[in-house]
């Protein structure tokens, strides 16, 4: 049985409820985190959770996180997940239950918070090593997705585009801009350099994004932060996602044209094995 927690309970996902007036509901109004947990340890936790209270500050919700972190390990164990390669921990909080405004509920509403944990299969070695495909998309998201908000309309959209036209990857461009993936960051590999788009109100700020920085510059590699053009990107040596949900996922095909020589390049590979390593345990 799966168990999730609910606004300060621990209980069975079918008996978790939430009203018809929540605002999550009624009008998205709300934020969620989506945290790895390898073999039972929660990682990079800090950040996803300054990410969190960033975005709890832009949309003036009020919560006090001190929980948070021991609900997450609570969640993982209740779910008998600690041996498990990779679990996520998906945490939502919206501005609460109150008859439906645009404006703001009451002072002191409260927020409603919810939680469930479970398993990420990693695709196997041969799988990965075959690469995956993509198609570019427009990006019809609003100003501000740098914060996690729930309403996912246009990201829904644009993934579901990419399953109708038979890829895993939805490219998200906008004015002429490669940003990212419907639920991934993006990287190219341009004359050598690992390239992916600046931390701005644009993207997201993925905590895979900045450790796979890291991991690059760790190996060596050179790192830039720039805008990406789609006709640039189109001609790249090589491009992959990153995201929780994605670790590294390396594109061979954009809108049906090979990436390179059509083949997973050495930068992807060589930064999943250090992905993988880092994330193993000690
Ligand atoms: N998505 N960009 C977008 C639009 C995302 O939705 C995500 C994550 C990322 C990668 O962020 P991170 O590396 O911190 O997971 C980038 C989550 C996993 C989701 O929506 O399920």
């Amino acid at each position: 049985m799966n168990t999730v927690y609910l606004n300060g309970e621990y209980l069975p996902k079918d008996r978790a409820t939430i009203s018809v007036d929540d605002r999550g509901f009624l009008l998205s109004d709300g934020i969620y985190e989506v945290t790895p947990a390898y073999r039972g340890r929660l990682f990079r936790h800090d950040q996803h959770m300054r990410r969190l209270q960033k975005g709890l500050d832009e949309l003036r919700i009020e919560y006090d996180p001190t929980d948070l972190p021991e609900m997450h390990t609570r969640l993982i164990t209740a779910n008998e997940l600690n041996a498990v390669d990779v679990a996520i921990v998906y945490l939502q909080i919206t501005r609460g239950v109150a008859p439906r405004t645009h404006h703001f509920p009451p002072k002191g509403t409260p927020p409603t918070v919810y939680a469930f944990a479970q398993a990420y299969v990693r695709p196997e070695t041969d799988r990965w090593t075959l690469g995956y495909e993509a198609i570019t998309v427009p990006d019809r998201r609003w100003g501000r997705v740098d914060i996690k908000a729930i309403g996912l309309l246009p990201n829904v959209l644009a993934q579901q585009a990419a399953v109708d036209a038979g890829v895993e990857d939805a490219l998200l461009v906008k004015e002429g801009v490669a940003l990212e993936g419907s639920h991934a960051n993006v990287f190219a590999v341009l004359d050598g350099v690992v390239t992916t788009h600046p931390a701005t109100e644009q993207i997201l700020h993925g905590v895979s994004r900045q450790y796979v920085i890291e991991l690059a510059r760790d190996l060596g590699m050179v790192v830039e932060e720039r805008p990406v053009r789609v006709e640039e990107i189109r001609g790249a040596d090589e491009i992959f996602f990153t995201g929780t949900t994605t670790e590294i996922r390396p594109t061979v095909r954009l809108d049906d044209q090979p990436v390179g020589d059509g083949n997973v390049g050495p930068v992807a590979r060589a930064l999943y094995e250090a992905f993988l390593a880092g994330t193993s345990g000690p």
